[in-house]
């Protein structure tokens, strides 16, 4: 969890008595910057060519720092950080640099082991709402996970950021909400890059849903587990089948907020595989210590659900994690077995590492059918093959709504979770026929991830639904400054976006 403080002050930068002061520079058209404490202090800077503004470029001086404003400074350091230009009036694009700009701001306090800063607003061209942009690519960007190091005794030890000033000129109401808003969801974001790190024996289905029971009690939501018998008795055959050759107990969380005036329901599922070996149909060794990983779609609903009970929208919002991991034993899952899916449709299992659209099948199907939902999305680090068909930039979706879909990838790009609709049609599906059973769990090589799709599409009837293969863009993400290496937490802040924006009747 951040354990930072973060205020919001009317207070000139030349009052700043902390460690650092940083000033957003933004770069104008021809180059130059634009007018305010910025453009005095640059003028003496200018003659070196060292600083433009440009995007996440950064320039950290030492007292003295200049005559004039300058000379009454009080802070330990300033740090000039680059904003590039305007954007060309993408306002995606602006929103996206103020982000980076914040996570270099990170990096460079990680490297002078910086616990305390100020981040100037309005000094310069800043708005408040892209100020609060700029502190969102701080926050994200600042985070380490230790748990698991002893510290050395030699090295200094820094823990990152644990204070943090805004110095407003004005609007300091507005700015103290927006803030508000951007720490919660940042946090939520290390909370679920903190489960991701933690190995498979670190954090199993168990843990999901104890952390689940916790965070219901904390903001007075509902949580109810299904266990393995429960599972059995609503005949939820795709998980139980995942689950046959482990010795941890699957679990099926279930977290449900649900306001009094709301209409509206939205259902989140999220694959909570904690370790995919494969099953029988074993992984190469080599690389498979990332399938610890395979939990990142479940750590993203989870942790954006801490979100939605901490600011109780007025929509319902429902969300369910079916945790287990795959393993091998004699009494694993075997290729060639049939399954009966929650509901009743039939698979015959080609691959046991196809796992997760199994424990997805049941999650979804139970879920519109128990909960009647306007809208189902699920998350899931689902197919190798959304990896080669966009890499880890952006994050291949497929929808049955319209809708739905603008609305995703109009808010994946607005949040800096960029989200690309794929296919879904009966051709693929046919990729899926078996011989014995209603579908068989792999549809082939070519377009494994629609094929993937295909399959839940299956469960979901007419809700409209878009599923989120994360595979791609849950670790490895960017070379982004405020992703740092490892799990990267993508989904959370678009799925908080979603809710945040919901309207009913839309
Ligand atoms: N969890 C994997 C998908 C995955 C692979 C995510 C690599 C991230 C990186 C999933 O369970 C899986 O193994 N999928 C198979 C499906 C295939 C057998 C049809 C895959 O993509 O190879
Ligand atoms: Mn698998
Ligand atoms: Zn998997």
């Amino acid at each position: 969890m951040l354990e930072k403080q973060i205020s919001v002050v009317k207070k000139a930068a030349t009052a700043y008595k902390g460690e650092l002061l940083v000033i957003p520079v933004m770069q104008d058209n021809s180059g130059g910057y634009m007018p305010g404490l910025a453009a005095e202090l640059l003028a003496g800077l200018a003659g070196y060519g060292e600083f433009s503004g440009k995007s996440e470029q950064c320039l950290l001086l030492y007292p003295p720092f200049g005559t004039g404003l300058a000379a009454s400074l009080r802070c330990r350091r300033l740090l000039f950080v680059g904003l590039g230009g305007a954007g060309d009036g993408d306002r995606d694009l602006l929103h996206e640099r103020l982000r980076l700009a914040g996570g270099a701001v990170a990096a460079q306090c990680k490297a002078a082991r910086v616990e305390e800063l100020a981040l100037c607003a309005g000094c310069d061209a800043l708005s408040g709402p892209q100020t609060s942009l700029l502190l969102e690519g701080l926050l994200l960007g600042d985070y380490r996970f230790l748990k698991y190091k002893t510290p050395d005794p030699d090295e200094p030890s820094y823990d990152g950021i644990k204070t943090i000033e805004i110095l407003a000129a004005r609007g300091v109401a507005a700015l103290k909400r927006e803030t508000a808003r951007v720490a919660r969801a940042a946090a939520a974001v290390h909370v679920a890059r903190d489960m991701a790190n933690e190995p498979g024996n670190g954090w199993t289905a168990s843990h999901f849903a104890r952390y689940a029971e916790d965070l219901a009690r904390r903001l007075d939501i509902s949580c109810s587990i299904l266990e393995k018998e429960d599972m059995a008795a609503l005949g939820m055959g795709g998980i139980l089948a995942v689950n046959q050759g482990s010795l941890q107990p699957p679990k099926m969380v279930i977290l449900h907020y649900y306001p009094d005036q709301a209409t509206e329901t939205i259902l989140l599922v999220g694959k909570g595989l904690t370790f995919d070996s494969g099953g029988i149909s074993l992984k190469p060794a080599q690389g498979m210590m990332d399938m610890k990983y395979d939990m990142c779609g479940g750590a993203a609903v989870l942790a954006a659900m801490e979100v939605i009970a901490a600011e109780r929208p007025q929509v319902g919002v429902v969300a369910i994690i079916p945790s287990t991991d795959n393993m091998v034993s004699g009494g694993a899952l075997k290729p060639g077995d049939v399954i009966t899916h929650y509901g009743g449709v039939t698979a015959e299992i080609e691959s046991t590492d196809a796992e997760g659209r199994l424990l997805l099948a049941d999650a979804l199907a139970y879920g519109i059918e128990k909960y009647a939902p306007t809208c189902a999305i699920d998350m899931a680090t689902l197919t190798g093959s959304m990896i080669f068909a966009l890499g880890h930039h952006y994050c291949g979706f497929m929808s049955n709504d319209q809708r739905l879909s603008e609305k995703l990838a109009s808010l994946g790009r607005a949040c800096g979770e960029p989200l690309w609709r794929m296919p879904l049609d009966e051709a693929y599906k046919k990729q899926l026929k078996s011989e014995v059973a209603d579908m068989k769990n792999t549809g082939g090589k070519a377009a494994g991830c629609v094929t993937a799709a295909e399959y839940l599409h299956r469960f979901v009837g007419t809700t409209p639904w878009a599923h989120l293969d994360i595979a791609g863009t849950a670790w490895n993400f960017t070379e982004k400054s405020y992703v740092p290496k490892g799990p990267s937490g993508f989904g959370v802040r678009v799925l908080i976006e979603l809710v945040r924006n919901w309207q009913a009747g839309q």
